[in-house]
């Protein structure tokens, strides 16, 4: 099938590319030059375990191009994705903007009947509007899919591959055939795909994301109580998790979620809520909270250093927002960083994919080391943000040896609490004793 998908970010790139690998011809199209030149070269602009085999082989099957020419990507395409960034208004509620021009720019230059797949994540009543701009232009009869996308940064190749299901909102018969057919490779193993209307089908990228969210909050705030009540947040995590009401997943505690998702979704659902006179209390608060836990570790570094950070030198271990990914958007590290910074305190960060990302959010306002171990030499305390898996089993000799203090606060609770204050070192964690 002829596929074209405008816009090659994190999910532009991960749809067009597994889309050609089960044999489809793909065009992916973006207005960044400089991204496209470098796809052209199969040099990818984001960090993501196996995509980049993915693109080159493709590629050089002639299954997937690359291109800047958004007007030809549509002339050629039988279903056009749309994939281009869905960014937070300063309202809060999600700028469509890009998504728009990209639908008038379909309705120009389409030439035959086809269906538009909206895969960017937006808010419910969308569908009406790309409907509209597309409509403005078109010569030919078009459809509308809302395809919301479930992937998850770090595995987003294994996610597309092998979804746990495929969400496809639909409102005529040649967009549900056009659509099964697309994707029945990728649910050979009987994963179902779940047609609903359209208006569902947005809702249901919203929901679930706030879902998600929700349970991270709702455990970084047990984790507090846990703190001040003498309880151990490991223990409560397994002892509800393994209620099949409840699942193990997304239990842990942490310095706050961030990401390109959860936060601009979260805000956007509130948005779309009070505007049709719905307030969404949970998900206030569920926002709020995570605003508060991500000044966590900054709150606890100041205390293990005896009430000020003014003049200390703080190692970072991990910068992007989650392990297996460079994406920094909202990451918990910034809010680290930039209040240690604004208190006078030097750092010295480390992470293995994040480095040419961070320098370009913090340029030289932060040292960068080579390695985990070259952060730590002179520091006063180390804070661990992202759970890479090389910090999860560390020298601890070495890392003491190194810093000037034996601080460390651990924001993933990689760490046994015992096992440190045995070895000598003032550690913290999160929702554990002190
Ligand atoms: N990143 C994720 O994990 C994830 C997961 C699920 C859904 N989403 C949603 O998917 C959408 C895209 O997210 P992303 O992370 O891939 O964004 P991104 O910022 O990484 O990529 C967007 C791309 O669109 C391009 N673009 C913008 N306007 C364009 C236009 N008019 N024509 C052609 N290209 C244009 C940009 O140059 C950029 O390369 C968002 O709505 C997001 O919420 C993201």
């Amino acid at each position: 099938m002829n596929i074209s998908v405008v816009g090659t970010g994190y999910v532009g790139l991960v749809v067009g590319a597994c889309l050609a690998e089960t044999g489809n011809d793909v065009v992916c199209a973006d207005v960044d030059p400089a991204k496209i030149e470098g796809l052209k070269q199969n040099r990818l602009p984001i960090y993501e375990p196996g995509l980049e085999p993915l693109v080159e082989r493709n590629q050089q099957q002639r299954r997937l191009s690359f291109t800047t020419d958004v007007a030809a990507a549509i002339a050629s395409a039988k279903v056009i994705f749309i994939a281009v960034g869905t960014p937070p208004d300063e309202d809060g509620s999600a700028d469509l903007r890009h998504v728009l021009a990209v639908a008038e720019q379909i309705g120009r230059h389409m030439t035959r009947e086809l269906v538009v797949v909206t895969k960017s994540t937006v808010p419910v009543g969308t569908a009406a509007k790309v409907a509209e701009a597309v409509g403005r232009f078109a010569q030919h009869p078009f459809h509308l899919c809302s395809n919301p996308e479930f992937l998850k940064e770090g595995a987003a190749v294994d996610d597309f591959m092998k979804p746990d299901r495929v969400v496809l909102g639909v409102a005529s018969d040649f967009a549900r055939s056009v659509m099964a057919e697309l994707y029945a490779p990728f649910v050979r193993t009987g994963k179902p795909i779940i047609f609903m209307d359209i208006a569902s089908a947005e809702m249901t990228k919203y929901a679930a994301n706030a879902m998600l969210a929700t349970r991270i909050s709702f455990m970084n705030e047990i984790a507090r109580l846990c703190e001040v009540v003498g309880a151990d947040v490991d223990h409560v995590r397994r002892g509800i998790g393994t209620d099949a009401r409840i699942g193990p997943s997304f239990l842990f505690p942490g310095p706050g979620y961030g990401g390109s998702c959860f936060p601009k979704d979260v805000k956007a659902l509130i948005r779309t809520a009070t505007a049709v006179g719905v307030p969404l209390a949970v998900l206030t608060s569920v926002e709020e909270a995570n605003e508060r836990q991500k000044h966590l570790l900054y709150e606890k570094l100041v205390v293990a250093l005896g009430g000020t950070v003014s003049g200390a030198r703080i190692a970072v271990w991990g910068l992007a927002f989650k392990p297996q990914t460079d994406d920094m958007r909202e990451a918990p590290s910034l809010t680290l960083i930039e209040a240690l910074l604004a208190a006078k305190a030097t750092v010295h960060a480390h992470d293995p994919v994040a480095e040419h990302e961070a320098r370009r959010r913090l340029g030289d306002r932060v040292a960068y080391a080579a390695t985990n171990y070259d952060a730590l030499v002179g520091a006063d305390a180390l804070v661990v943000v992202t759970d890479w898996n090389e910090y999860r089993h560390p020298d601890f000799a070495r890392i003491k040896e190194s810093l000037r203090r034996p601080v460390l606060i651990d924001g993933r609770n990689l760490y046994d609490p015992t096992r440190m204050r045995a070895l000598g070192f003032t550690y913290d964690s999160i929702g554990r004793a002190r």
